[in-house]
């Protein structure tokens, strides 16, 4: 112990969560943008909780006011390529004009009519039930967010197998409700939960493949198999509280993974890591249920994350770009499960509501009309050579994770040690935004560039990112010495080209 009373180190941590408005405002106004820009800003801070996300995300977030293609603009006309499409929400591109026709046709007609059916909605339902993969006929359950639906899952894989526990991987991203916070693995996100901690008592932790710095201490090729067995042996003995596998008890309802992990920092686990989490849910009698809210919807190259591997889920959960930016979400599920349920198992007042599911529809027309889910695969095949270029020539590029647009980097500041380069992260990030370029940045070292673009993004503006991207290594590297030649060869790069499927 360090001398201080609990009470003591419980305030101080509070004191350091915590950003008074005086403080975020001090941030707007040393900020580069515009007066317009500044006005939005002032008002966020004046009026909206402390809490909000943007000043996570950035020094300070950008007023957005406006987007087309993979073009976003700033309240004072201030261009950026985006590549964060809304947290991969606006896949098709901004105001594609076949959803902004179908929401204003379904807006003449009918908004809303609470969680009743709809036309737009059944035909939805029929569409995603088809689109899941893995024979046989499948239902749908439908949300209003990704945490609902995610929550919805829980629920039905609990109450279809018995069991209580939901087993959930370090680096998991799946909602911050309460109920889907105890399988989000971000413990500065915990401690706004206290003093009441986010979980109930049926959730245990797994690891995740992350070849670069796996959890296991595995090299970079033997992370996943390294991951997967860990979990299968903590399985088989009796010192766990999943189960006892040769008394035949098992505690668990189901394994919770996103295919490629998001919000940890757009990792791609090595090659195996999903298809071996399948057998192992398959050996034991669990769930698989498959967090597609990031990964799905064409992002990696193929229709699902899932596909990569050969996967069929048990569950599978969809939202974000599932409708270009109108709030909807939906679990879809074999028969035998989601209708084991009985009627007002579950409830959302403006789930699916006409207007979502006609825009859901327009956006599922537009991925196949426009073969987006190969174009993602073809152009995030030339944004990762674009990217080994940059490699080539930055020792601070440390490794590369790139399937389709899901695409995360890792900098360092050596490639031997794998020093994190977390603060020239955040230099070259505001450089980034500065110069017209947006993007989020994460990782567990605070150290990884995530990078998420509309699915209809053009080569040029790949290429003019490439370039912001190029000068922003350039001055990180020169502001903290980080020398030429490379110390080690570049290997580094995961999620290789997928044939691509048309989904
Ligand atoms: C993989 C994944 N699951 C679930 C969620 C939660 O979705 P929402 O923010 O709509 O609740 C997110 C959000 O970023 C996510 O990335």
């Amino acid at each position: 112990m360090d001398g201080r009373s609990f009470e003591q180190r419980l305030l101080q941590q509070r004191a350091r969560m915590h950003v008074t408005p005086g403080q975020l405002l001090e941030r707007v106004e040393r900020s580069p943008y515009g007066p317009k820009s500044k006005a939005i800003l002032r008002q966020m801070v004046a009026h909206e909780s402390t809490g909000q996300v943007g000043f996570a995300l950035f020094d300070c977030p950008p007023a957005i006011v406006r987007g087309q293609g993979a073009t976003v603009w700033d309240a004072d006309g201030k261009a950026y390529v985006d590549m964060l499409a809304g947290f991969s929400v606006s896949n098709v591109g901004h105001a594609h004009p076949a959803v902004l026709a179908a929401i204003n046709a379904q807006a003449a007609e009918l908004i809303h009519y609470f969680d009743l059916p709809n036309a737009p909605r059944e035909r939805l339902a029929e569409r995603l039930a088809a689109m899941a993969p893995g024979a046989g006929p499948k239902r749908v359950t439908f949300g209003v967010t990704g945490a609902e639906a995610v929550d919805l899952a829980i629920k039905l894989a609990r109450w279809y197998t018995g069991a209580p526990t939901i087993l959930s991987a370090y680096g998991g991203y799946h909602g911050v409700t309460g109920g889907t916070m105890a399988t989000t693995a971000k413990g500065g996100m915990w401690a706004f939960f206290y003093p009441v901690g986010p979980h109930d008592a049926g959730h245990g932790k797994i690891p995740y493949s992350y070849p670069y710095r796996c959890p296991v201490g595995a090299e970079p090729e033997h992370c996943a198999e390294a991951c997967t067995s860990y979990v299968r042996r903590m399985l088989m003995g009796k010192e766990s509280p999943f189960g006892e596998h040769r008394g035949g008890i098992s505690n668990v309802a189901a394994v919770l993974l996103e295919p490629m992990q998001a919000s940890a920092g757009y990792i791609i686990p090595g090659d195996g890591y999903l298809k071996e989490m399948r057998a192992i849910c398959d050996d034991f009698g669990f769930l698989l249920i498959d967090d597609e809210i990031q990964a799905g919807m064409g992002r990696s190259g193929r229709l699902w994350g899932c596909d990569h591997e050969g996967v069929v889920p048990d569950l599978l959960v969809v939202s974000k770009g599932l409708a270009s930016g109108m709030p909807i979400s939906a679990v879809i599920a074999p028969d035998e499960i989601a209708a084991s349920w009985g009627p007002g198992a579950h409830v959302a007042t403006f789930a699916a509501t006409p207007v979502a599911a006609a825009a859901a529809n327009a956006t599922l027309d537009i991925l196949e009309n426009e073969g987006l889910v190969a174009r993602a695969a073809a152009t995030g095949a030339y944004f990762r050579e674009r990217l080994a270029e940059l490699q080539e020539r930055h020792p601070i590029l440390g490794w590369i994770d790139a399937r389709g647009l899901f695409v995360g980097l890792e900098f360092v500041r050596d490639r031997r040690t794998k020093e994190p380069a977390a603060d020239e992260a955040g230099w070259m990030l505001d450089h980034c935004v500065r110069e017209g370029l947006l993007f989020e940045k994460g990782g567990y070292l605070y150290n990884r560039f995530q990078m998420i673009p509309p699915l209809t993004i053009e080569r040029s503006e790949i290429d003019r990112a490439v370039a912001i991207l190029d000068g922003a290594m350039t001055m990180a590297e020169t502001r903290s010495g980080i020398a030429r030649p490379l110390s080690v060869p570049v290997t580094a790069v995961t999620g290789g080209a997928p044939s691509p499927s048309p989904g």
